[in-house]
């Protein structure tokens, strides 16, 4: 397990907590929300409701910048190559005229939410799918998830998790250029070869707690 970690920590631009962007401040963070009327698809405090939409309360402040950032600029080249795509309409055009100081803001106020899962969730029965041992090194799940760029999944929304996974093997695959959603980091996610059950991965992550066991938000 030791070399998986240091494999990861060189190949992915992962961080460590201690190391993450300047903090913005809440209470502009929960003006900007309203005025933008964020609130009428994730809920006003991030806690989203209605199916598909991705829940903001309690999410990590670094993965919550980068995510707004590549939203408002959908692609993000370095020597002419697209190292990260993120094509969704409605995203695109609502994080579009955010200014860097007030997508700091916005995700200072949201990640300082409490998170919002399934609770008295008896862990000990939760099965878990195959392969996932990978996926809880970054995003932890059962342990911990130190990278202060890289969200939790524990607790999602199903329906969500379901869509970007699908996303994100595509774009694992290769086979299209034009995939919605690209990182990097998608080759590495999944190993080669070995069988995955999407449905089973988002099953399993919407149906934990969403802080492991005695953990707190960082
Ligand atoms: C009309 C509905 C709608 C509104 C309004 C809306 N969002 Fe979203 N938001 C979505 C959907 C749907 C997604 C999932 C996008 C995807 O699949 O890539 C999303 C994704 C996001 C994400 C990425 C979450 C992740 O885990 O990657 C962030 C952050 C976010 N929205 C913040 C905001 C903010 C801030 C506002 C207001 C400025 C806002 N949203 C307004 C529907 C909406
Ligand atoms: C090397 C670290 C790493 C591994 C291993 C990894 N991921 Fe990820 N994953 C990331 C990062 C970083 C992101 C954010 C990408 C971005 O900024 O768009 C991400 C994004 C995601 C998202 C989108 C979350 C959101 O809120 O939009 C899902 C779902 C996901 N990963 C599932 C998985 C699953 C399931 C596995 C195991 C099969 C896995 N990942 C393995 C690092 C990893």
């Amino acid at each position: 397990m030791k070399s998986v970690i240091l494999f990861l920590i060189l190949a992915c631009s992962c961080f460590p907590v201690s190391l993450a962007w300047a903090f913005g401040s809440p209470p502009k963070g929960r003006a900007l929300v309203n005025e933008h009327g964020c609130g009428a698809c994730h809920a006003w405090d991030g806690s989203a409701r209605p199916e598909g939409i991705p829940k903001l309360a309690g999410q990590k402040y670094g993965y919550l910048v980068r995510a707004l950032t590549h939203l408002k600029f959908k692609e993000v080249t370095s020597d002419q190559e697209t190292v990260i795509r993120r094509i969704h309409p409605i995203m695109n055009e609502m994080a579009r005229s955010l200014k860097t100081t007030e997508i700091a803001d916005i995700a200072a106020f949201y990640s300082t939410r409490a998170c919002i899962g399934p609770v008295d969730v008896d862990v000990a029965n939760i099965v878990q799918p195959q392969g996932v041992e990978k996926c809880e090194v970054c995003h932890g799940g059962m342990r911990s998830n130190p990278w202060a760029d890289t969200p939790y999944l524990a607790g999602q929304d199903r329906a969500y998790l379901l869509a970007e996974l699908r996303r994100l093997w595509e774009d694992s695959k290769g086979q299209d250029d034009e995939v919605e959603r690209h990182h990097r980091l998608s080759e590495i996610m999944f190993d080669e070869g070995k069988q995955y059950k999407l449905e089973d991965l988002a099953d399993y992550f919407a149906a934990l707690p969403c802080r492991p066991p005695n953990v707190g938000n960082p």
